[in-house]
């Protein structure tokens, strides 16, 4: 949610902390902030708002007064405790003005912690909690920053990934995590510390990703790792295979429509090599699981949030329709709250784009602490989520930058359809069928290609219902999971109310909201559930409702039941949902735009949600 960024090294510091910083902006945040030390003295400056305000405070006078540092340190704000305001945006300082600090995370006793600070005649200056942490390492200092950073975390409570430099130890940063992913580059002559491998990906393809408790002192050709009971720690230095220019817009408006376009290839990378054309089934060795592992689930649990967790409910139709495997869908939260029963032979997964979601992390803890067999669905490499789950499948979505969540959604269900066909191969599908199958998922970047090529025309219904205040999302089977996405997708980037129904529940309630401003998009795919849902249309248009419809092209007979439609290629059920939520992102997209809004950065969101 929040971005921490820290450099030293020999480029121009007050450049390459703001350049950080602008390529964390996707992240969602209120306010940004960096601090370097000049002559022995912190220097901070701090703006509310984008990182551009904050890059319009750094006159050239000020640039070259910081030029002659080399390290600093940097932060973007996503507001927990306290409005965002200068005040209460990072960097935080001791009220000497020899430590900053950024931080990501919650520090859950700060208010006992910060009573006893101002007791002992500390004086604070903001509200948030981490304005505690500059005073406790002010408090635990005895000359040594690596010893008072780790001896004053042990007295917080809570989650954090945090950097720290000091006047007293210039040529430092301190930096450590525990819940709030830090990752450190090694470059050459330089040294990146980051929140996000996307503010590193430019300087250097090696980091070092922290795990929790561990702290380092990082130097700018040196870093020493620790865990925080000071007992010196060994991690391995993995590559990035990142192509730096993924992380740009490459002619396009927004990223979220980049990412809408690339679908097609992060599918095709997503199941590239994973599939048994000659078997029919799916080559999923990241599982690490034996047809006799698999004969043994009986059970399976899918924790996810947001639209993972939409991914996730496509994904509970597969495991029982081609495996028999009962499956259930839990909101990460619900699931590691609730105390859930996890017999011998359950199956966690959890499915998380960045791979840091807190909920789903805690989720995946629970699990692991229950003794489940846990597996990740996740994009990020290296990410939290993956490392702890020691088992599971990486999309190869490449970076999704847009806060809207599209090219992650469409790679997961893919690749729940390949576990699906893998475990229903193990257990009672036929070979025939699996060939079938994986035919068939073979085709989906085509379907998405054809899809892409009425974004004209899409563009075009959206323009006629931009000023709709209210809209419903309706869809059966497959398709009910890809109406709850679609609603969300419109809401988060347009602000438009959306709610996404299944098509079957709408006259237990909600119909009651239909008049002529509010349409209801239905999923009317020619897949089983289309006579039905045929129904409810007529009982949209009964209230006066304008009905749009995703159809199956050919299928001329919906033409009497809607007043515009989507054409959508021919397709599997299995498949269906992959091309129908195409569509419905370009929708959202294009009603974003006629109404103005800020599609990459939607208000209040933040891409990656590391608290709960
Ligand atoms: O990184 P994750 O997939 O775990 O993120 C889960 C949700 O926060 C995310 O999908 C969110 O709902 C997006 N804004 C949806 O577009």
């Amino acid at each position: 949610m929040c971005g921490i960024v820290g450099y030293i090294g020999n480029r121009n510091i007050a450049d390459t902390l703001i350049d950080g910083l602008k390529r964390l902006e996707y992240r969602g945040y209120d306010s940004a902030g960096i601090a370097v030390i000049v002559k022995k003295k912190i220097i901070s400056i701090k703006a509310v708002g984008k990182v551009s305000a904050l890059s319009a405070k750094i006159t050239p006078a000020i640039r070259k007064e910081l030029s002659s540092s080399k390290f600093g340190i940097a932060h973007t704000r996503w507001a927990t405790h306290g409005a965002p305001s200068e005040r209460n945006a990072h960097p935080h300082l001791d009220e000497k003005g020899r430590f900053a600090v950024v931080h990501n995370g919650i520090i859950e006793n700060y208010a006992s912690l910060k009573e006893r600070l101002i007791s002992q005649g500390h004086k604070f200056v903001s509200e948030t909690d981490t304005e505690v942490l500059a005073h406790l390492i002010d408090d635990c200092y005895e000359g040594d920053l690596l010893q008072a950073v780790a001896a004053a975390l042990k007295k917080v409570e809570g989650t954090f990934g945090i950097a720290v430099i000091s006047s007293e130890n210039p040529g430092q940063i301190i930096t450590a995590r525990r819940g709030s992913p830090i990752v450190i580059g090694i470059g050459t002559g330089e040294t990146i510390v980051a929140s996000d491998i996307s503010a590193i990906v430019s300087y250097t393809d090696k980091v070092i990703y922290l795990n929790d408790n561990d702290i380092a002192l990082v130097e700018k050709d040196n870093v020493d790792l620790r865990n925080i009971d000071n007992v010196p720690v060994t991690r391995e230095i993995a590559h990035i295979n990142w192509d730096p220019g993924a992380a740009e817009k490459g002619g396009y408006e927004h990223f979220m429509l980049k990412e809408i376009f690339e679908q097609p290839e992060a599918i095709a990378n997503s199941i590239r090599g994973r599939l048994d054309e000659e078997q029919g089934t799916g080559a999923l060795s990241g599982l690490n699981l034996t047809p006799q592992d698999l004969a043994t689930i009986n059970r399976i649990i899918i924790a996810a949030c947001g639209t993972s967790l939409h991914a996730g409910m496509v994904g509970e139709y597969y495991f029982e329709d081609l495996a028999d495997i009962p499956t259930e869908v839990e909101q990460a939260a619900e699931f590691r709250y609730r105390n859930p029963i996890i017999h011998p032979g359950t199956m966690i997964i959890a499915i998380s784009q960045s791979g840091e979601t807190a909920d789903t992390l805690a989720a995946v803890r629970e699990a692991k602490n229950k003794g489940a067999i846990v597996a990740g669905i996740c994009n990020v490499v290296g990410s939290t989520i993956p490392r702890e789950t020691g088992r599971g499948i990486y999309l190869h979505a490449g970076p999704e930058i847009g806060v809207a969540s599209t090219k992650a959604f469409t790679c997961q269900v893919a690749t729940l359809l390949m576990m699906a066909l893998k475990f229903g191969r193990a257990r009672r599908l036929s070979r025939q069928n699996g060939i079938e199958l994986v035919a068939d998922i073979h085709r989906i970047p085509e379907l998405v290609k054809k899809v892409l090529a009425k974004s004209k025309d899409i563009a075009k219904i959206a323009k006629k219902y931009a000023n709709a205040h209210d809209f419903f999302f309706i869809g059966r089977g497959y398709l009910y999971p890809v109406a709850i996405e679609g609603a969300l997708k419109l809401k988060e980037i347009s602000y438009v109310h959306a709610e996404g129904y299944h098509a079957a529940e709408l006259k237990h309630g909600p119909i009651a909201l239909l008049d002529e401003k509010v349409p209801v998009l239905a999923l009317a795919n020619n897949i089983p559930g289309k006579d039905k849902i045929i129904g409810n249309m007529q009982e949209c248009k009964a209230r006066k409702a304008p009905v749009i419809a995703l159809a199956t092209e050919g299928d001329n007979e919906i033409r009497r039941h809607a007043e515009d439609i989507i054409w959508i290629p021919e397709c599997s059920s299995e498949t269906a949902p992959i091309p129908s939520v195409v569509a419905l992102q370009l929708l959202a997209y294009y009603i974003a735009k006629e109404r103005g809004c800020p599609i990459d950065q939607p208000r209040n969101l933040a891409k990656s949600v590391t608290v709960e």
